[in-house]
């Protein structure tokens, strides 16, 4: 069967790597891919992932059998009702069901209206109002911008300036653009975050490894929050207690909330979690895979991904085994100098073979290539994947990976994995 993945980051590149090792792929392709994708699948340039009408025209040119759809912007945009129209299997969710991600405050009514555990929160259309009733609940209390905005429309604010602040940035100064024309005020949660993304077909879940991002673009979580700084997994804080209290008050219940609501939901459900000693509360859902989560989680999926993605498509879950191995594997994520903010582009990036030869596998994330050489082209630039039997031995590997690679004012954390490291002391 040919496949075809559309997207250009490096969950992208970690999706292709692991569906090139299904038996039941003859061609990838990617749509539009990146230089590390080039290397396993046929890169399609010059179609725009936010035109349907383009991509089944690309699927059906190239006689794909399965499309997996990784960003938010084309699954909320409608890209899987597409190919469903042309009867073409595309992996994740429809439009209707994507909602759970590109509207914060559809998914944060979902969640009020179900009983599924979540964060006290208000919506806003208006500063004034937001800015009151922040008065009111005081700080720390945290700030969202409504819509999608790359990971970087929320403001954990630790104090009243930073938070009347945000309402200004958002609201006033459009910094999310239209985003921010409606914002959630939502209390501050403490404690442990874990990500707990799940395969569904709608009906039956199956989650996957239990995984830690890093937001903070600085050591010890400081710094403002960025798309991810880098994963591990699994994360000791998902022990088997916490993951059937997390089926149980939430994937189920959300699952049965969005059937109910009319938007059954197929696909990966992300759920970003605080767990503290009352058990987990739901920060965030994503309709797609997490980036960098995806580049630890997947090196430890055992099943085939192809077989996996069709059952889910096809409703037949709960008859397919999806194995998972013992390992833990961890991902640096190296980010070019400045971001989240401004940074260049355009540098050359090199110790692709070296990081390699330990046993590194490099996923690319925002690189271009021109003459055989590759360079930065993007925030995040490249995720740094090693996999082992325990975390410190992944996490001792995947740092020798990246100080193989090398390009002009490489900015990366060095303390991923530090919260399993301390649970493991
Ligand atoms: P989100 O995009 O909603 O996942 O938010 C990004 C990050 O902001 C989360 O991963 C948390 O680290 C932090 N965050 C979001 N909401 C809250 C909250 N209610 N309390 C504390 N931290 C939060
Ligand atoms: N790692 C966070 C996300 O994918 O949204």
């Amino acid at each position: 069967m040919n496949v075809l993945v559309i997207g250009s980051g490096a969950r992208e590149h970690t999706l292709v790597w692991k569906l090139a090792q299904s038996k039941q792929v003859e061609r990838l392709y990617a749509v539009p891919g990146n230089p590390g994708m080039a290397e396993l699948a046929e890169c399609i340039e010059g179609v725009s992932i936010t035109d349907n009408a383009a991509l089944v025209k690309v699927a059906q040119e190239k006689n794909v059998g399965l499309v997996v759809v990784g960003p938010e912007v084309p699954l909320t945009n409608g890209a899987v009702d597409a190919f469903n129209a042309a009867g073409i299997k595309a992996f994740g969710p429809v439009q209707a069901a994507a909602e759970i991600e590109g509207s914060k405050s559809f998914s944060k009514n979902l969640m009020k209206k179900y009983n599924i555990p979540t964060a006290k929160y208000e919506v806003f259309t208006e500063a004034e109002a937001a800015k009151a009733y922040i008065k009111a609940e005081g700080a720390p209390i945290v700030i969202k911008a409504d819509g999608l905005a790359a990971g970087k429309g929320v403001i954990v604010a630790m104090d009243m300036d930073q938070a009347l602040g945000a309402i200004d940035e958002i609201m006033g100064d459009h910094a999310f653009g239209s985003a921010g024309s409606r914002v959630v005020v939502e209390e501050f949660m403490d404690g442990e975050e874990v990500s707990v993304l799940c395969f569904t077909d709608g009906k039956t879940i199956v989650p996957m490894i239990p995984s830690q991002d890093h937001k903070r673009v600085y050591d010890n979580d400081k710094g403002p929050n960025t798309g991810g700084m880098g994963a591990y997994a699994p994360a000791p804080v998902g022990t088997p207690e916490l993951m059937a209290r997390v089926q149980k008050e939430i994937l189920e219940p959300t699952i049965k909330a969005m059937e109910a609501e009319g938007r059954l939901y197929k696909g990966c459900l992300y759920a970003g979690l605080m767990v503290d000693a009352n058990g987990p509360r739901v920060v965030e859902f994503n309709a797609r895979f997490g980036d960098p989560e995806t580049q630890v989680v997947l090196p430890l999926l055992e099943s085939d991904l192809v077989e996996v993605m069709l059952a889910c498509i096809d409703g037949k879950l709960a008859e397919t085994e999806v194995k998972w191995s013992d390992g833990a594997a961890v991902c640096i994520v190296m980010a070019a100098g400045g971001y989240p903010k401004s940074y260049e582009k355009g540098d050359e990036i090199t110790g692709f073979a070296e990081a390699q030869e330990l046993g590194c596998t490099v996923f690319h994330a925002g690189t271009s290539c021109k003459d055989g050489k590759i360079f930065t082209n993007g925030g995040r630039v490249l995720g740094v994947v090693a996999k082992a039997d325990g975390i410190k031995a992944a996490v001792d590997k995947a740092y020798d990976g990246v100080a193989k690679m090398t390009f002009k004012n490489a900015h990366f954390r060095h303390d991923i994995a530090h919260w399993a490291l301390e649970r493991l002391k």
